[in-house]
């Protein structure tokens, strides 16, 4: 499966050595930041949900086929672990293929450069389906530049995409989007999970926002829930392709993505499918890893290993998958990886804290810290396990989904006094400038698409939180029910009751006059069918770069009241 590292080796050395022989070209920057504005995202429709939102994108439109040979398909490209240097572009084919490989080229000069891909397949466990999918990793690139590509194999027609490459420390803005539980645009099978044409409309409208790369933060299209999962996938990678072609979308792993049956965490979908940067654990490839972007580290965690949820449960996988109580499968996952992720997590974090590269520390995971939703409500599992760290080594921001709504806190540090549910405790009242060098500012962006937003009864009048704070009994058969509580929710800057779709934009800037640098986030929200979505919030975060995490987070959990 991954027989092609000498070959890999060798298309480094042609990639600089090609790359090299180039001269540089003068290309605009691709984010406009200072004019984007807060103007309505009015997105084309292209399609209704039931004629299938993706055929007709022009990133999908195939031409001819030179053979009968099967088509690259679901091409998505992510960043390495250094995103100024490293890239990988991935897709899937309906059958195993000969040669494939990706051409890399600049705009203007063709494809001088090909890589060949390394091929990793699985067996669906539910209906026996293979996957062959195919990853082209990319390194040695310049920073700050704009690539194309085309991915091709024996017989096929190329497939193009493009991407552009980080800039290098505090070179450079840009922009970055973010939201999660998106779920597909139309039904598959049985048409047992989620879909809207919210699932649809969402891609374009982060794609006219032209962001350098994406943040999904997981439940990225609930194939565990389906009768036909791999269908679900290629729906999900189809309709995404009009974006994902164009630009890194970097995931987290949510509870969606617990497939039961597939490898031992029910990630295996996830892990073949994706192409992300190295976290040392080969069983938990994927499942947690780092890139830097300019002077970003961005974080993704699997929150499935610490929650206390049992949120992966699948009553149809249950039923259906083949010698499923013979095999021992289990959906409930907690504490999988004993305590490797946690240990993980505080290597990168320390790291990140005294790199004099690194100003901003972001985490994208799925499960939440706080939330004042009666819909999953937050996990106590999370604040015992991640806030501790998050605080003792100043992360900025956190965004997450897993409630279908749009909420965002003050900089946090801390528990509230006396708090034995270990309650966040806010650092700043002000909801609109936010200095994160105080504390950790966490955003729940889950109104990806998904067919059940969190509805308006869901939120307490007047505001509380609302925790897990353990599980009843349960079985590998029967859904350990969440047991909650509610909380005071002074952490609470904004929610949305009403909009039950959006993502998020943000706007970076290194470095500004004052010696401080910023994040500018917009929420564009949309209602059901709607393909427009509008600017319904925004708020910034901005510190001093003197010393900003370093100092500031010497103390960082000391109790607040
Ligand atoms: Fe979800
Ligand atoms: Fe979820």
């Amino acid at each position: 499966m991954d027989a092609n590292n000498g070959g890999q080796a060798t298309d480094r050395t042609q990639a600089e050595t090609w790359l090299a022989g180039k001269s540089e070209q003068d290309y605009s920057r691709r984010q406009v930041l200072s004019t984007a504005g807060l103007a309505a995202v009015a997105v084309p429709l292209v399609a209704s949900a039931k004629s299938g939102a993706t055929r007709k994108a022009a990133s999908l439109v195939r031409r001819a086929g030179k053979s009968s040979a099967p088509q690259p398909e679901q091409v998505h490209v992510q960043y390495g672990a250094d995103a100024a240097s490293q890239a990988a572009v991935s897709w899937a084919a309906p059958a195993g293929v000969a040669r494939p490989r990706l051409r890399l080229g600049r705009p203007g000069h063709g494809h001088g450069l090909e890589v060949h891909a390394q091929e990793r397949t699985y067996t669906e466990a539910l209906t026996g389906e293979t996957v062959w999918t195919y990853h082209a990793s990319l390194d040695g690139l310049r920073p700050d530049t704009q690539y194309i590509f085309e991915v091709t194999h024996e017989g096929a027609t190329p497939v193009p995409g493009m991407f552009r490459t980080g800039p290098s420390g505090r070179s450079g803005a840009f922009r970055f989007t973010s939201f999660g539980d998106q779920a597909i645009p139309a039904p598959v099978g049985m048409g047992l999970g989620p879909n809207t044409p919210n699932a649809g409309f969402i891609v374009p409208a982060v794609e006219s926002q032209d962001p350098l790369f994406h943040l999904f933060n997981g439940d990225l299209c609930y194939a565990n829930v389906s009768d036909q999962p791999v269908a679900t996938w290629t729906s999900f990678f189809t309709n995404n392709q009009r974006s994902a072609a164009n630009r890194p979308w970097m995931p987290s792993a949510g509870n969606h993505e617990n497939e039961v049956g597939n490898g031992p965490q029910g990630y295996l979908a996830y892990q073949t499918r994706f192409e992300l940067p190295d976290n040392g654990s080969p069983e938990f490839r994927g499942n947690w890893y780092a890139f830097t972007v300019g002077s970003i580290r961005v974080i993704s965690l699997n929150n499935d290993d610490v929650c206390l949820q049992d949120g992966a449960f699948s009553g149809f996988r249950r039923d259906n998958v083949p010698g499923y109580t013979a095999n021992g499968d289990n959906p409930y996952i907690n504490g999988y990886s004993s305590g490797a992720q946690r240990a993980w997590l505080e290597r990168e974090l320390a790291r990140a804290q005294h790199s004099g590269d690194i100003d901003w520390i972001v985490v994208c995971m799925h499960q939440v810290a706080m939330s004042s939703a009666h819909f999953n409500g937050a996990d106590l599992g999370i604040r015992q396990n991640w806030l501790p760290l998050f605080d003792k080594y100043g992360v900025d921001l956190v965004v997450a989904g897993h409630e279908h709504h749009f909420e965002r806190s003050f900089p946090v540090r801390g528990v509230l006094s006396g708090s034995s549910l270990l309650t966040p405790a806010p650092q700043s009242s002000d909801s609109a400038l936010m200095d994160t060098s105080l504390g950790t500012v966490h955003m729940i962006i889950g109104g990806g698409g998904h067919s059940t937003p969190t509805p308006a009864s869901g939120f307490d009048m007047p505001h509380d939180g609302v925790l897990i704070t353990s599980v009843g009994p349960g079985s590998p058969l029967a859904q350990h029910p969440s047991i909650t509580t509610t909380e005071p929710a002074p952490w609470s800057a904004y929610r949305d009751l009403q909009t039950p779709y959006g993502f998020a934009s943000f706007d970076f800037v290194p470095h500004e006059p004052g010696g401080t640098t910023s994040i500018t986030v917009t929420h564009y929200g949309a209602a059901l069918r709607s393909p427009v979505y509008a600017p319904l919030d925004t708020f910034v975060m901005r510190k001093s770069l003197n010393g900003s995490r370093r100092e500031a987070h010497t103390a960082g959990a000391t109790a607040a009241s």
